[in-house]
Parts: C-alpha cells; structure tokens; sequence
C-alpha cells in the first residue's frame, strides 16, 4: 500500500509538470487556429478533433513531405488511395473480427471505463509476476485487487473482450447482412488491392505501396490530446519482398524512418526504439518495434515497425479463393511475399512536431513562445507587415510585397496590432520569415526581413525579395 501511494505522489508531481506544457500546447492550437476539439459548440465529441486553417496547413505540409520522401522520390514506392467501407470479408480474413479487441473494465460505482492493460501494466505483483497484457485471466487477477482510479471504490468489472471498429450499415435496410466496418487500419485497403497493382504497375518485387488516409477505432480511452483519437490518418507502407529478405528490410525502414523524423528537425534525444515483448506482439507479426517520442506524458509510440510475414496475404488468398502469389521471372518462383509495414499516425507525427518546435525563451526581459517548425513544415513561411496601418502610402506597398509573395510561397498579411506582437503572433505560429515595409522603404524599396529562430533583421531589395526567400527556404 505505501508503495502505491509513493508511486502516485511521484506520478502526480511529474503529471504536474509536464501537464503544464500539454496544457500550453492544447491552449495555443486552440488560440492560433491549429486544433479545435469537434462540434464544440454543442459540448464536443469524445476524441475527436478539428484542424483549423494552420493546423490544415501543417498536416498537409507533413503528408505531402512523408508522400514526397516516400513515394515521388523513389522507384521502389507506388501510391494507393483506397476506400475506407471495405467488403466485411476483408475484416474476417485479416483476424480484426476476432482479435482487434482490447480489454475493457468499467467501474460499477462511477460507470468510468478503463483499458485493463493500461490500468495494469504499472503494477507488476509479486502474486502473478510479468505477465502477457493479453491474458484476461491473469489482468482480472490482478484487477480485482484493485481500486478504480477514478473514484477510488473497489468496484471494478473483471475485463472483457471490446472490438475497436465502428459498425455501420450499408444500403437501406440495418440488418446483420448489411453490417460494413470503418477501416481501422488502412493497410488492408493495400493487401487487397496487390494483385490490381501488380499486374498494372509491372513492379518487380522488393517495391512497397503507399498510403495516406484515415482510419477509426472506437478506442475505450481516447486521450493525450490528438495522441489516442477515435478517428484519425495514418500513413503506411506495406513493403512486400522474399521471406528470406524480410529481416534485411525490416532494419533498413527502422533506419529509414528514424532518418526522416530528425530530418525533420525532431530532437535525436527525443525519439528512441522500443522493441515489442513477444507477448505484445499484435496477431499477424513476427517482429516489431516502435518508434517512441518523449511527449510530455511520457514516451510513447508514434510509429510500429512491423514483420507482418505472409501473414495477410495467405489469409486474402484463403477467403476470397484469389491467387495472390508473385511470379519471380528471373528464378521461376511463385511465392507470397513476405511484408514489412512502416505504419506511422499523421496526427501523433503533428503532435511530436509541435510539441518539439514549442520554445519559451525571454528576450529583453519579455517572454517568446516560439514554434521552431522545420521549415518545410511551418503552416505560414512568410508573413508581410506594414509598420503601421494609418500611413496609406507603406500599406500600398506592403499589399503589393503581399501580392508578389503569394504566389510563390505560403503567406499572411498582418497590419492589426504593434510591430511587436504581430512579430510575436508569428513566432507563436512558427512563420519563419517576417517581412516588414516601413518609411525607410518608401525611399530605398527595400523592406526588413527577420529571422524567426535568430531574430536577426537583413534589409532586401523588394526586388530581389521573392529570390532571397526562396534562397533561405
Ligand atoms: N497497420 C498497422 C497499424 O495500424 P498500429 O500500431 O495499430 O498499427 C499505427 O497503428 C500507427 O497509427 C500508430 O503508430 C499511431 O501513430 C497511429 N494510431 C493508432 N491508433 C491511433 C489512435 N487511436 N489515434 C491516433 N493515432 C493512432
């Protein structure tokens, strides 16, 4: 019992903490525009949420640069967009009718739900040792000596199985026979379309096929922000190759898309590999590994790595009685490859990049929140600011600055407010370059740009203005 009470002082004191930054985080999407929580104005809707207009702009930046690195880039990559309602089979077939479940406890006193494994996982009692987080025989064990962390009664349910795909009925008539799931991953729009693309794509096998789009899970515990919602985007890649080269290439993504995380600008420190225990490995894998981010509710995954073997493709081939083999016309084998699965979200990928680009700094003696986006992330990548608003002649100008700029990059007129906080609203939205037209410009046509991250100011040419930009981005 004292152990139990030491653990949550230790966890409230850090929860405290890091609580603090999450909270200036989840405040500044909303203040800026970034994330709204969904149908606000009639009190929201459990993990769901909007992007507004930068929060759009910042995930289409992150989904066209991931689409860019990992399809337009190389020779080995071709792109899908498959649809979300599926043919039910499909669900049968990859095991998620039977095994996408997690196991749910409700507390009968305040009706709050829980993921066993989550309530569980930090207490590992000397009755039952390390355990599979699989096992509900052994979580009730555990549970049933448990309170509820919500309320503190002793009035937990022993867990139970709860499928995570949303049900809904196709055509008119709700009946068993009309049943169809929102896909909760979109891998298996990818598995089922593998034979349309060999056959017109002429790849030859390692390639992979790419994709971007959402996918629904009716999670028991959405939470962490945008980090665990119940509609979301992912960006997965299925990799197919020889089984004898599936390890080869499960190192090679591992390596890859560690690579394109840092070269994004996250933190080396940040990111780190969390090899899956054989007990948690999900039905279809033989190996895994994530790649965890030090949010400030701990480290936690942002991508899976997975050797998902021949596993979906056998049992496509099984249900829907199709051949899905591959010729291999240089050793005359037909065989199924074996898959390797970089599986990523878009939006935990946008929450990382956020909270890694979030800096407070003070400047003469005056606080700077800062959002140190890579530059090819940031939502805004130029904004252009008259000095003031009252003087017709510079708002001439800086219209026209603005006019020129447009077309060439992303970016924001601003002329409400002093020069200072227009400077700090676009550091607080990670614009990396301000451009300001003052009297000094009417003179010599050149206006001041400033460094977001240095602060430094250069005088360009109005000129030469639109080719510097494009020099320093
Ligand atoms: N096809 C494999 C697959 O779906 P997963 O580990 O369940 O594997 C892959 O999901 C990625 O999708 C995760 O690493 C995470 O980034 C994202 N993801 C999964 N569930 C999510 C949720 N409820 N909310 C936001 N992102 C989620």
């Amino acid at each position: 019992m004292s152990k139990i009470c030491h653990l949550d002082f230790v966890i409230c004191h850090s929860e405290t903490m890091s609580q603090d930054k999450m909270d200036k985080i989840v405040s500044l999407s909303k203040r800026r525009g970034f994330i709204f929580p969904s149908s606000e104005i009639y009190g929201g809707i459990g993990g769901v949420y909007d992007l507004g207009p930068l929060g759009v702009e910042l995930k289409n930046n992150i989904k066209r640069i991931w689409w860019r690195d990992l399809v337009w880039s190389r020779d080995d990559m071709v792109g899908l967009d498959a649809a979300i309602l599926m043919n039910p089979k499909v669900w049968e077939a990859s095991g998620h009718i039977q095994s996408f479940t997690d196991p749910l406890v409700e507390c009968k006193n305040c009706h709050k739900r829980f993921r066993a494994d989550h309530l569980v996982e930090k207490y590992e009692t000397d009755e039952v040792g390390v355990f599979s987080l699989k096992d509900l025989e052994q979580m009730e064990k555990v549970i049933k000596n448990m309170s509820c962390p919500e309320c503190g009664q002793k009035k937990l349910t022993p867990p139970r199985q709860f499928n995570l795909m949303f049900k809904t009925y196709i055509g008119p008539v709700e009946d068993n026979a009309s049943v169809v799931y929102l896909r909760p991953e979109t891998a298996q729009g990818i598995f089922v379309n593998f034979k349309n693309i060999l056959s017109t794509m002429r790849k030859k096998i390692p390639f992979g096929i790419a994709q971007i789009g959402k996918s629904f899970r009716n999670e028991i515990t959405p939470g962490n922000f945008i980090f665990r919602t119940r509609e979301f985007e992912q960006m997965e890649i299925e990799w197919f190759c020889p089984s004898k080269a599936a390890d080869k290439w499960f190192n090679y993504w591992k390596d890859e898309r560690m690579k394109w995380y840092v070269g994004l600008g996250i933190k080396k420190d940040n990111l780190k590999f969390r090899k899956h225990e054989k007990q948690e490995l999900a039905h279809y894998a033989k190996e895994a590994v994530d790649i965890e981010y030090k949010f400030p509710f701990g480290w936690s995954e942002l991508e899976g790595i997975a050797n998902r073997q021949d596993y979906d493709l056998r049992q496509h081939q099984k249900f829907s009685t199709q051949d899905l083999t591959y010729f291999d016309e240089e050793t005359k084998e037909k065989y199924l490859p074996h898959v390797v699965e970089p599986s990523g979200g878009v939006d935990r990928a946008l929450l990382a990049f956020l909270v890694d680009a979030y800096h407070e700094e003070t400047v003469r003696g005056e606080k700077r929140v800062v959002l140190k986006f890579h530059k090819d992330l940031s939502p805004i990548k130029v904004s252009i600011l008259p000095l003031v608003r009252n003087k017709k002649e510079l708002v001439k100008v800086a219209k026209e600055v603005y006019n020129m700029i447009k077309p060439e990059s992303v970016s924001m007129y601003d002329e409400l407010g002093s020069i200072g906080r227009r400077y700090r609203r676009q550091d607080e939205i990670g614009t990396p370059y301000a451009v300001t037209i003052d009297f000094e410009t009417l003179k010599d046509k050149a206006v001041t740009v400033r460094d977001r991250d240095t602060m430094k100011q250069e005088r360009v040419k109005i000129g030469k203005l639109v080719d510097y930009l494009k020099k320093e981005m």
